[in-house]
């Protein structure tokens, strides 16, 4: 007999999400409109997104790649650089174009050449976003040559976040994908605040960095912040399960051709969007936490962000069989994008209804 659970929770949002542009969104786009009402879209294109006027193109161009008859916020965000001007954000935040303001530091990831080079260069910006009440979004990350690789997020928090909040106190602040048990303790010692909260992904719950070296280097597991160990893995999900509610689904999917990632210099990111709720829901499955899904993905953000709680409803099932994973998407210019993960059977699924 084939097992059948069932779990009916508000439709989630996605709070940290990679669509490109053009064709490529014309691919990806679909999959997370379908499972999510809302998604915050990274502005990190070529060029970025940087100012209110482009963030409102690239928000028209985004509502205009949403299929026929589904109904799909997404929300926009400026990518700052060390020359960014604090009145066009305040401009874009006050009309409603600007949900919030990205802080890459220049050189951690995809695209981000054009950000920040120094936090101090952008004091003003910080000043002026505390002071409106839009969020800064980190990519928590530091790019010094001489740390390593895999202590970039920590030793971020450690340089650069404390000093931050000290400095801001008021600044609400989300630290974006966080990956590291060092991290979660920060976000979890700053509770009290309420100004700081951390998303998490679908990939940094599910594998630890065997998986970059599982059979050979496996570059579709290759994302930014990179995986960590094991012991980094159980904090994540211990933060994502434990109901707290400064911590909340950002998926970073983060589609990249296949030539893109199978090669040399392979780009970091995770095309994650089709199986996201299928991971969050398995790994609360596994951890005896589903009755706290809903919080996750659907209550703690928005409350964080200051939005409702959207009025649809989505179905989690569990069956037997595990989910067919999704074969390549394939661009209309013929690129493939490889879906995440391969190999892992998902036994949850989105209920067609
Ligand atoms: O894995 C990632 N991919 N991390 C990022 O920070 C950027 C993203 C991308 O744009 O590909
Ligand atoms: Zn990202």
């Amino acid at each position: 007999m084939t097992e059948m659970k069932t779990l009916t929770i508000p439709k989630p949002d996605d709070w940290h999400l990679h669509i490109r542009d053009e064709a490529m969104m014309r691919a990806v786009l679909p999959f997370t409109a379908r499972h999510f009402a809302r998604a915050v879209i990274m502005p990190n294109l070529k060029p970025p997104v940087v100012t209110a006027a482009d963030a409102a193109a690239y928000r028209d161009r985004v509502r205009a790649a949403i299929p026929e008859g589904v109904n799909f916020t997404p929300l926009m965000t400026a990518y700052l650089t060390d020359t960014t001007d604090p009145d066009d954000l305040e401009c874009g935040f006050e009309e409603g174009i600007l949900f919030g303001a990205k802080l890459y530091p220049a050189g951690a990831t995809t695209n981000s050449e054009n950000g920040v080079t120094d936090i101090q260069n952008i004091s003003v910006v910080l000043d002026r976003l505390q002071r409106i009440g839009m969020p800064l979004l980190l990519h928590g990350e530091v790019t010094d040559p001489d740390v390593d690789f895999f202590d970039r997020e920590a030793v971020f928090v450690d340089r650069v976040l404390t000093r931050l909040r000290h400095n801001f106190p008021e600044l609400k602040i989300v630290l974006e994908h966080v990956s590291t048990h060092h991290a979660v303790q920060y976000v979890v010692s700053e509770a009290h605040s309420g100004k700081l909260a951390a998303s998490i992904t679908p990939h940094h719950l599910l594998y630890n960095r065997n998986r970059l070296f599982d059979g050979g280097l496996c570059p579709h597991n290759f994302c930014l912040p990179v995986l960590k160990r094991e012991t980094d893995r159980l904090a994540v999900v211990e933060a994502a399960t434990s109901g707290a509610p400064m911590f909340f689904a950002g998926t970073d999917s983060a589609p990249h051709p296949r030539a893109a990632k199978e090669k040399d210099n392979a780009a970091g990111g995770i095309f994650s969007a089709p199986t996201a709720l299928s991971i969050y829901a398995e790994i609360f499955d596994r951890a005896d936490a589903l009755d706290r899904l809903a919080e996750f993905l659907s209550l703690n953000g928005s409350s964080f962000y200051g939005l409702n709680v959207n009025e649809a409803t989505l179905t989690l099932e569990k069956a037997d069989a595990p989910l067919e994973l999704p074969s390549p998407i394939v661009t209309e210019e013929g690129d493939e994008v490889v879906a995440f993960p391969s190999g892992m059977p998902l036994s949850w699924r989105v209920a067609d209804r």
